[in-house]
């Protein structure tokens, strides 16, 4: 039997992870998997994390078995955290998933219940995983252009027109903010505009938020994804506390369905709940528990934003040290998108034969399209990076 399986394609940002591990010069730097590091190139626990362990270790009593859509207070301060008072509550459906990627999963497979001819919109380009996803669940995609590479900027007009062949029940993938892998974001007007667009196409649209509170704050990250769930009937969202908890392993998400009304609403949520028991029954509860304990305990929750906000100037003052050096450094101002993008992210431009030669000759390693994690760099690796960048030719 196990003979006749074919070998997997391999994950870039995973093989990259991989190749920096072996890579022994103890001048290499990694630009790579999107986790956040610290300036002594460290991923802390977040200090609201500690905290809540700690209570938990004394408080809890039992760890046995939550619900099949995980603990509704986890629910009902995800909605909070993403939505605000965006839409009502009984409209929206939610469970627990391990981690963004099993939310995506799950919004993916109800679509494909649902409606199993329905096509996936995504941006060109997008995270690697959203179109393996689909493809692994057999799912009819389409792709539309979002980013310019001359300008390195949103190609809004591109969208626009790409988005215009868009059919009734499409469904569309919208990156929350801090788009991955470019850092290029819609502005709120923009997302007005794409809003009326999917309304008039009769698409829904789904928004895949990994990185809230990394980009311009947590209530102005959150600004795109509320105008839509205010303004759509029907919506779909998957929600990620990996980096802005900084639980990675503990593999916390959570996914949303906007239903119509409450009717509709619960039939959905039934199916959320089944599709948690056919995947792996219960989702994790480790890492919704401490998020949930964070977010209704005000002076815990006020230390977690406080540290996220620390981790968000922190990078955007990473992206102008990099700016300002580039700009340096070459004379020109070309590389003043690094601080304008947002997020973790930024595709600096750089071709694959660059960016291999970056690695090589440098032992700089980023993405192959260039993608580079700004919370990778700091105040001493940052005049590297600026010099190599210019030495391949960027
Ligand atoms: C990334 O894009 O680097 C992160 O979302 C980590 C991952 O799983 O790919």
């Amino acid at each position: 039997m196990l003979n006749h399986l074919h070998e997997q394609p391999k994950d870039k940002i995973l093989q990259l992870m991989q190749l920096y591990k072996d890579d022994p010069r103890d001048t290499k730097i990694d630009l790579g998997v999107g986790v956040y590091k610290d300036a002594s190139g460290k991923t802390p626990i977040m200090r609201a994390i500690k905290a809540a362990e700690k209570q938990l270790w004394n408080e809890e009593t039992t760890k046995s078995y939550t619900g099949l859509a995980g603990d509704p207070g986890y629910q009902d301060a995800m909605i909070g955290l993403v939505l605000g008072d965006a839409v009502p509550r009984d409209r929206v459906a939610a469970a627990a998933t391990p981690g963004g990627t099993g939310a995506i999963h799950m919004v993916l497979e109800t679509v494909k219940m649902a409606n199993p001819d329905a096509t996936v919109w995504l941006s060109t380009p997008t995270w690697p995983n959203h179109p393996s996803i689909l493809k692994h669940l057999g799912m009819k995609t389409a792709a539309y252009r979002y980013f310019d590479e001359a300008t390195l900027a949103v190609d809004f007009t591109g969208m626009m027109e790409d988005l215009g062949a868009l059919k009734s029940g499409d469904v569309v993938l919208l990156h929350g903010c801090c788009h991955n892998p470019t850092g290029a974001n819609l502005n709120l007007t923009e997302w007005a505009q794409v809003a009326d667009l999917l309304q008039e196409k009769g698409a829904i649209p789904f928004v895949d938020i990994a990185y809230q509170g990394f980009g311009d704050g947590l209530e102005q990250d959150a600004a795109g994804v509320r105008l839509l769930a205010g303004r759509f009937d029907e919506m779909m969202i998957a929600a990620s506390c990996s980096k802005n908890f900084g639980i990675y392993r503990e593999r916390t998400g959570i996914v949303m369905a906007i239903a119509p009304d409450t009717a509709t609403r619960d039939i959905t949520q039934g199916n959320l709940a089944h599709l948690n028991r056919q995947n792996f029954s219960f989702p994790p509860d480790h890492g919704a528990r401490l998020v949930t304990m964070i977010l209704n305990d005000p002076a815990l929750k006020a230390d977690w934003m406080a540290e996220l906000e620390e981790v968000r100037l922190g990078m955007l003052a990473l992206r102008q040290q990099l700016a300002d050096e580039l700009q340096r450094l070459s004379g020109s101002d070309r590389f003043g998108f690094v601080a304008q993008h947002r997020g973790m992210f930024s595709r600096l431009g750089a071709t694959p034969e660059q960016v291999l030669e970056l690695r090589e000759k440098h032992g700089i390693y980023m993405v192959g399209d260039s993608r580079v994690n700004i919370a990778g760099l700091n105040k001493d690796s940052i005049p590297i990076l600026a010099a190599a960048l210019l030495d391949v030719g960027v």
